[in-house]
C-alpha cells in the first residue's frame, strides 16, 4: 500500500449496483479506486463519472496494483474472481450471493482462512440500523413471543441472467430473519414459478421454521409485482413491528395491538369468537440514518486495516448459501428439506 494513495481497492463490475461501491469508496480521501470491468463502455461511463479512478478490463491487469477487492459481478462469476484475489493474498468483499453454492464458499472460505485475509460478504441490510433496530426491539422482549415473520421484496424488477429470484433476493431476508432471531432456519420449503419466458423462476414464496426461537417467516419475493415493497412484519404476543424499508420518516413502526383470547364455557363453542382486542399507540422509534453501503464497505477498509474478523465474514455468506440450496432441494422434492448445519471449513 502506497501512502499518497491510500488503500487501493478494485471494485470489479461497475453495473447497477458496483456503481454504488465506487461511488461510496470513491468519496473517501484514503482510497484509491480502480474500476474492473470487460466493457468498454462501463469504463468510460465510471471515468465520466467519478473524479480520478483507474479502470481495468480484467481482474488480473490490476492485482499487482491493488490490496483489496470488491466483487460487484453476477453471481455465477463471484467464486472464480474472489479466489484469483484471495490466491494473490489480497482482501475481499464479495456481494451477495456469496456463490452459487457451498462447494465453492467452502473453497473461499478455506483459502482466506490459509491466506490470512479478510473475505466478508456483502449482507448490506445487516448495516441498516433499521434493521439493527429492529434486533434490539425483538431480543428486548418489548413484543413477546415472536408468533411469525412475515416479509415480502417485490417489485418491477430486474431479471436476472444467471440466477432465479430467490437467490437474487431471498439472501437479503435470510440475513435479515437470521440476524434479528440469532439462528439460521432449520429447515425451508417453497413454492416458486417463471411467469414469463422460460428461463428462472421470478416469483417465490419461502416457508422458513426457526426451531429455537419456536417460530417461522413467510417470505414472498418477486420480479413481477407492480408495487414496490421492502417489508417485514414481526408478529407478537405483545406487539408487533413493521419495518418498512422505503418510508421516508417511519422506517419502524410498533404497533401496540394485539387480540387476547378468551377461555370458552366448559370447552364448548362460543357463538362468537372469543377473542378481544387490544389498539393502542403506535411508535416509531428515532433512527439515525447512515447509508447502509457506506457502513458496509467503511467497515470491510476498518478490517482490512485492523485486521479483525468482518461482522459477516465469508462463514456468514456460506450459511446463507446453505439455506439457499435447501430451498432448492425443498422446490425438486415438494416438502420441507433442512438445512444442512454448519461444519468447520477446510
Ligand atoms: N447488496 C445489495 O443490496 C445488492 C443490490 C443489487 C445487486 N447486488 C449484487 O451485486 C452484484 C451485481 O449485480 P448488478 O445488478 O450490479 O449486475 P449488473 O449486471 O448491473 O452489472 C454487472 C457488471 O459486471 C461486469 N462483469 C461481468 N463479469 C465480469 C468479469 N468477469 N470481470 C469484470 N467485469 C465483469 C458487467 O460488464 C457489468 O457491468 C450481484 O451479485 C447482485 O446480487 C447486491
Amino acid at each position: 500500500m502506497l501512502d499518497s494513495e491510500g488503500l487501493r481497492v478494485a471494485v470489479v463490475g461497475y453495473g447497477y449496483w458496483g456503481g454504488n461501491h465506487v461511488r461510496v469508496l470513491n468519496g473517501r480521501p484514503d482510497i484509491t479506486v480502480t474500476v474492473v470491468d470487460e466493457s468498454e463502455e462501463r469504463r468510460h461511463a465510471a471515468t465520466q463519472r467519478h473524479r480520478g479512478v483507474r479502470t481495468a478490463a480484467c481482474l488480473d491487469d490490476a492485482i499487482d496494483d491493488i490490496d483489496a477487492v470488491v466483487v460487484a459481478t453476477p453471481p455465477m462469476t463471484h467464486a472464480k474472481l474472489a479466489l484469483t484475489a484471495l490466491h494473490a493474498g489480497r482482501h475481499v468483499l464479495v456481494e451477495k450471493p456469496l456463490a452459487t453454492s457451498s462447494a465453492e464458499a467452502e473453497e473461499m472460505v478455506a483459502q482466506a482462512r490459509k491466506a490470512g485475509t479478510v473475505l466478508m460478504t456483502g449482507h448490506t441490510f445487516e448495516y441498516n440500523s433499521a434493521v439493527g433496530k429492529l434486533k434490539e426491539i425483538v431480543s428486548s422482549g418489548t413484543l413477546g413471543r415472536v408468533l411469525y415473520i412475515d416479509a415480502a421484496r417485490l417489485s418491477l424488477g430486474r431479471y436476472q441472467p444467471d440466477v432465479d429470484v430467490v437467490w437474487d433476493l431471498a439472501p437479503h431476508d435470510i440475513s435479515i430473519l437470521s440476524f434479528l432471531l440469532d439462528e439460521l432456519p432449520s429447515d425451508v420449503s417453497v413454492w416458486k414459478q417463471r411467469s414469463i419466458g422460460s428461463g428462472f423462476a421470478d416469483v417465490a414464496y419461502l416457508r422458513m421454521n426457526f426451531a429455537r426461537a419456536a417460530t417461522h417467516a413467510v417470505v414472498h419475493l418477486s420480479w413481477l409485482d407492480p408495487c414496490k415493497v421492502r417489508r417485514v412484519t414481526v408478529v407478537g404476543d405483545q406487539r408487533m413491528a413493521v419495518y418498512n424499508d422505503l418510508s421516508d420518516n417511519e422506517r419502524i413502526r410498533i404497533y401496540d395491538t394485539g387480540v387476547d383470547v378468551h377461555a370458552t364455557e366448559a370447552g364448548g363453542r362460543a357463538r362468537t369468537m372469543p377473542v378481544t382486542y387490544r389498539s393502542g399507540d403506535i411508535v416509531s422509534p428515532y433512527l439515525y440514518f447512515h447509508e447502509p453501503l457506506q457502513a458496509q464497505d467503511d467497515h470491510f477498509i476498518e478490517c482490512v486495516r485492523s485486521g479483525s474478523r468482518p461482522r459477516t465474514p465469508g462463514e456468514r455468506g456460506l450459511e446463507i448459501l446453505r439455506v439457499l440450496e435447501a430451498a432448492d432441494a425443498a422446490a425438486d422434492s415438494g416438502r420441507a428439506e433442512a438445512v444442512r448445519d454448519a461444519v468447520a471449513v477446510g
